[in-house]
Formats: C-alpha cells, sequence, structure tokens
C-alpha cells in the first residue's frame, strides 16, 4: 500500500518509515521539520535501499496537504505530526491546541474527501491521566496534567465522532507508553532539543559526559524501590506495531496499547544502563517532578489477540541501542 506519514521524519515516525518499507509499502513523508531532521529520511532510505516521496509542509496547511492527495493515490495514513513535550504545552497551550487538533481535523477532512478510509492516529498512555496501572484500553479516561495529554484526548473523541459520521472508515488509535532506543545499525535515533525531558536521552548523555550526572526527580512514590515506574517500549517494537495496525484495520474505531506491559523503575533502569553499556551514571534523589505519576503500565492484551502484535526486545536491547546510537551520532554526525 501506499501510505501517508505526517511527521514522518520525528523520531517514532522514521523508525515506523523504515518498518513500512521493510514490510514492502510504499511512503509519502509530509512534514514540517518542526522538530525534526531531514537527515532521517536520508538514513531511512539508506538502510531500506528504497526511496520516500517527502514534502515539507504543515499538516495544518490544507491546500499543500491536499495536493499531496490530489497527486498520488494513497491507500492510508500514519498521523504523527504534533507537539508533544508536556511540559512546553503547559506554557503555550494555545500553540499545542490549534497544532495538534488543527492537523487531525484537516488530515481527517481531506481523507474522506479523497475516499482514504485507513487512518492509523498516534496517541499516549497520557490519557489515562490518574487511573491505576495497568491501564486498560476501556478505562474511562481522566483528565491528564496538560495540554498535550488533552490534545491526545480530544483527538481520539474527534476521530469516534468522524468514524460515526462516516462508518467506512477505519481507524486505529495507538496509545504509546515510553518509547525509547534506537534502531541497530545507529543511524536514526532519538535527538532531544537542548537539555532532555526524557529519562533515557539524559542518561545517555551523562554517559557519553554531555551531562554530569542525573536527577532522579522522587524516591518516595508508592512504587517498590520508591522512583517513578514506566512501561519502556523500544522504539522499533513501536513501529512495528504500527504495521500491525495498519494491516488489521477494520471498519470503526478501535484503540491499542502498545507497551510492553512491564514496569521498570528508573533506578531499575539506570542499572541495567550500567550492566549493559559498562558506563557508570552518577546520580542523585531530588524531589519530584510536577504532574509525575508513580506507575505507568500497560495491560496488553487487546494488541495481542487482535493485531497479533506483541513488544520483543527487552530492557536491555533498549539500553544498547539507545547508547549504540548517541555514540554514533557524536561520532558520524555531529548532532
Ligand atoms: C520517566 C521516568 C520521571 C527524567 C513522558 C510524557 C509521555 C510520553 C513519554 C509523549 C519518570 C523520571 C525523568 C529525569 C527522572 N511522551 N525522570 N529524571 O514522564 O513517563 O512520559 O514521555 O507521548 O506523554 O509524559 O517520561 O522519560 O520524562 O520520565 O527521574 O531527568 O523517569 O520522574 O518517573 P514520562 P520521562
Amino acid at each position: 500500500m501506499t501510505i501517508l506519514v505526517t511527521g514522518g521524519a520525528g523520531y517514532i515516525g522514521s523508525h515506523t518509515c523504515l518498518a513500512l518499507l521493510e514490510a514492502g509499502h510504499d511512503v509519502i513523508v509530509a512534514d514540517n521539520l518542526s522538530n525534526s531532521n531531514f537527515n532521517n529520511l536520508e538514513r531511512v532510505q539508506q538502510i531500506a535501499q528504497k526511496k520516500i516521496v517527502f514534502y515539507k509542509i504543515d499538516v495544518t496547511d490544507e491546500l499543500k496537504l491536499g495536493s499531496i492527495f490530489e497527486n498520488h493515490t494513497i491507500d492510508g495514513v500514519i498521523h504523527f505530526a504534533g507537539f508533544k513535550a508536556v511540559g512546553e504545552s503547559v506554557e503555550k497551550p494555545i500553540a499545542y491546541y490549534y497544532n495538534n487538533l488543527v492537523s487531525t481535523l484537516i488530515l481527517a477532512k481531506i481523507c474522506i474527501e479523497y475516499n482514504v478510509e485507513k487512518f492509523v492516529f498516534s496517541s499516549s498512555a497520557t490519557v489515562y491521566g490518574e487511573n491505576k496501572s495497568p491501564f486498560l484500553e476501556m478505562m474511562t479516561l481522566l483528565p491528564t496534567t496538560n495540554p498535550y495529554g488533552e490534545t491526545k484526548a480530544m483527538c481520539e473523541r474527534i476521530l469516534m465522532d468522524i468514524v460515526k459520521a462516516n462508518p467506512s472508515l477505519s481507524v486505529s488509535i495507538l496509545r504509546y507508553f515510553n518509547p525509547v532506543g534506537a534502531h541497530e545499525s545507529g543511524l536514526i535515533g532519538e535527538v532531544p532539543n537542548g537539555i532532555p525531558n526524557n529519562l533515557m536521552p539524559y542518561i545517555t548523555q551523562v554517559a557519553r559526559g554531555e551531562l554530569s550526572n542525573l536527577s532522579v526527580f522522587g524516591n518516595d512514590f508508592p512504587t517498590f524501590d520508591g522512583t517513578g515506574v514506566r512501561d519502556y517500549i523500544h522504539v522499533c517494537d513501536l513501529a512495528e506495531g504500527h504495521v500491525a495496525a495498519l494491516d488489521k484495520l477494520r471498519t470503526g474505531v478501535h484503540t491499542y496499547n502498545l507497551g510492553t506491559g512491564i514496569g521498570t523503575s528508573v533506578i531499575q533502569l539506570i542499572e541495567v544502563f550500567e550492566k549493559v553499556t559498562g558506563e557508570k551514571i552518577p546520580y542523585q534523589i531530588v524531589s519530584r517532578r510536577a504532574g509525575d505519576i508513580a506507575e505507568c503500565y500497560a495491560d496488553v492484551k487487546k494488541a495481542k489477540e487482535e493485531l497479533r502484535w506483541t513488544a520483543k526486545r527487552s530492557i536491555a536491547d533498549m539500553c544498547r541501542d539507545a547508547w549504540h546510537f548517541e555514540k554514533s551520532r557524536q561520532d558520524n554526525y555531529n548532532y
């Protein structure tokens, strides 16, 4: 199939484009490169030995997005494009609501106009809010602590209403847990803007000496060692989950957790990283970060049963691949 991937130059998007190409699909990417680098797509094409058609456009630009559908026969879309920094969303709510909601509305509108009926949406476990883990897809969503999470919950509801009015559409909503790691080649991976907010890229930069030590945000959570527990999933497993969701699409809206179902604490992640890489990660315990919940991990039965997909890679694989990419990007790409 020919798949339009919005935000395909990004961290998860580029890994998904690679998985799509390797599964035999043709890929078109629409990305404004506001939070990504075209080099990622050059390296995806290098790994896959297949071409990607690229358009540098903003997905909220209806005319330019429509012209892609005018010039290509598109069988389905995967919608990643959107702002995704939790902290930033609290400071810039208008930008987040506008960009994340309008891009989804315009993409869905054009899909309907061009009879493109396969739609995979990038959502997040953040939408579960203060629910208790393990998170189940049928749980009632609770308010999140930030506009980013709210935009994802709102887009889910928007898509449900659109499908009610257009029952021939097939929509798969994928709720990611904590994507980490990188493709084993070390050619693509996560390149945060500035000082990383997320744990794994912070750890890899401490390991490389870019940052001096890690602040562990609290060890007084009601978890087995007091530090935050998360469901880390290898970005390549996540990418393969998108291919599975696309292949298994059927009419209506279907929501899936993409996680491992395993909770790992901050201290545990540090220990595995040190063991796998031989690098020491100095850290100090500091106060909790606003908005952090104690535990967030998935119930993964539904994706296993309906998508025939489960995450295969271990925490050790994630640490190894994240470290390999961090070293490669310094040695070879200087970015
Ligand atoms: C993981 C754990 C922190 C940094 C966020 C978004 C979520 C999704 C993934 C988009 C927590 C602890 C972290 C550090 C630390 N993004 N930590 N020191 O917050 O679970 O999820 O990213 O979809 O929407 O909320 O990920 O990596 O920031 O934190 O101790 O310097 O590591 O407290 O327990 P999080 P994270």
